[in-house]
């Protein structure tokens, strides 16, 4: 085969054979396939799309190019979440203890933020002496004796997305469908689970910004798993303003360890509950209610043994900012709206996200939100607190947090959970 016939067909709208796809994706994984000549495929893959044919041998190929995780030695049932990204989004921390808590077992690797949206392994590393990093025996050790692990993906893991999502960043080509969803689906198959649960977010502060391209996603997403063995449903779920009400690293452990003490933001426990229910129906435990782990203590002693495993002090004091400062309400009335992105992207130019691959990220940086939409606020009272280790950070994210929220006389209150796909 030669890259720049495979390049021509898509180019020109044509369809990939099978073993086109193969041997491409395959070439790309060893480096016999040049970066800018997959750039240029991607781009044209992002144009042109790929036929549900190619969709299914494209992620076969992504998932061929590296090891499959085999759970056989799990004894519990296996399911794991996967969300597309969001502002203040730490589900994860609460729900995988509280699943586990309820006799499953969930296997979640999980990424570092990018941008605008935290990343889950970022949130736990604010947590004194717990490492991402698993080996596959303790990995299997810990899913039979704790029932959760949140760990890093492994170099073997879908290699050829690693290589392709890192060229996809930097070429323009992140936003297509069916290049995320063999993205995100290579890896979850990979990764061996018997049944996962997407959230697939929809706003301002998502991949995804309207309902009908989050569907897509989302229906090709379960089209894909399904394929494949894996038992997948889909919720769609709004991310038009940020969850709970923090967005930072140590900020979202702390309000998710609230969670995991029966208290925390209701729309954080909406979210973890209706995530958990969906991961027990999928892994024969439809007859669980995690309400009662989360009430009695359960899912919490399981977050204490998960962070343990992986060398975590549960009750090291976490870092915290040396700088402040608030943003004060513009008027007194009704918080209307209070933008995901805009906090997003506060969130990161005060430190807990980066802007590139090996940037460090601080622990201690993000942003407080004192009230969310439909809240009642005074003029001149705090709205928002945003915590930095430089103070020289405000100025940055004051900018832009410019036109992020608005104070009016009543605000309409939008379903948590959109709907459900699968
Ligand atoms: N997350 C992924 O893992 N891949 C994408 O393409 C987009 C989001």
């Amino acid at each position: 085969f030669d890259a720049v016939d495979v390049i021509r067909t898509k180019r020109d709208g044509g369809e990939l054979s099978d073993a086109q796809i193969d041997w491409v994706i395959d070439a790309y994984t060893r480096g016999a396939v040049a970066e800018e000549q997959m750039a240029a495929l991607a781009m044209a893959v992002l144009l042109r799309g790929l036929t549900p044919r190619e969709l299914a041998r494209w992620t076969a190929a992504m998932i061929a190019s590296g090891e499959r995780l085999d759970l056989s030695a799990v004894a519990r049932p296996t399911s794991d979440k996967h969300s597309t990204g969001g502002v203040g989004d730490k589900i994860t921390l609460p729900l995988a203890p509280l699943v586990a808590a309820c006799g499953a077992a969930v296997p979640q690797l999980s990424g570092r933020g990018l941008g605008h949206t935290g990343g889950t392994l970022d949130k736990l590393e604010s947590i004194p002496g717990w490492r991402a990093e698993v080996s596959n025996a303790a990995f299997i050790a810990q899913l039979n004796e704790v029932g959760a692990v949140v760990c890093a993906a492994g170099d073997e893991l879908a290699p050829a997305d690693r290589k392709l999502y890192a060229l996809r960043d930097v070429t323009g080509t992140v936003e297509s469908i069916p290049l995320i969803a063999s993205s995100i689906m290579s890896k979850k198959i990979a990764e061996g689970s018997a049944s996962l649960v997407l959230d697939v977010k929809v706003g301002t502060g998502a991949f995804m910004k309207d309902l009908t391209t989050a569907r897509q996603l989302a229906e090709t997403m379960v089209g894909l798993g399904t394929a494949h063995g894996v038992r997948t449903v889909a919720l769609l779920t709004d991310m038009s303003t940020p969850l709970g009400r923090t967005a930072g690293n140590a900020l979202e452990v702390t309000e998710s360890v609230e969670v995991l003490a029966g208290g925390g933001p209701a729309d954080v426990v909406e979210l973890t509950l209706a995530l958990a229910r969906e991961m027990l129906a999928g892994a024969g435990l439809a007859d669980v209610d995690p309400a009662d782990a989360l009430r009695d203590g359960r899912a919490m002693d399981t977050w204490r043994a998960m962070i343990a495993a992986q060398g975590g002090d549960p009750d090291a004091p976490l870092p915290t900012a040396r700088e402040r400062h608030v943003v004060a309400a513009p008027a007194s009335g009704v918080l209307t709206r209070l933008d995901a992105y805009a906090v997003g992207v506060a969130a990161w130019r005060l430190g807990a996200g980066r802007a590139r691959k090996e940037d460090p990220v601080s622990a201690a940086a993000g942003v407080v939100l004192l009230a969310k939409p439909g809240d009642r606020v005074q003029a001149g009272a705090p709205l928002l607190e945003l915590h930095a280790d430089d103070p020289s950070r405000f100025e940055r994210a004051l900018a832009a947090l410019d036109g992020a929220f608005e104070v009016g006389g009543s605000a309409s209150s939008a379903p948590l959970v959109i709907d459900r796909v699968g």
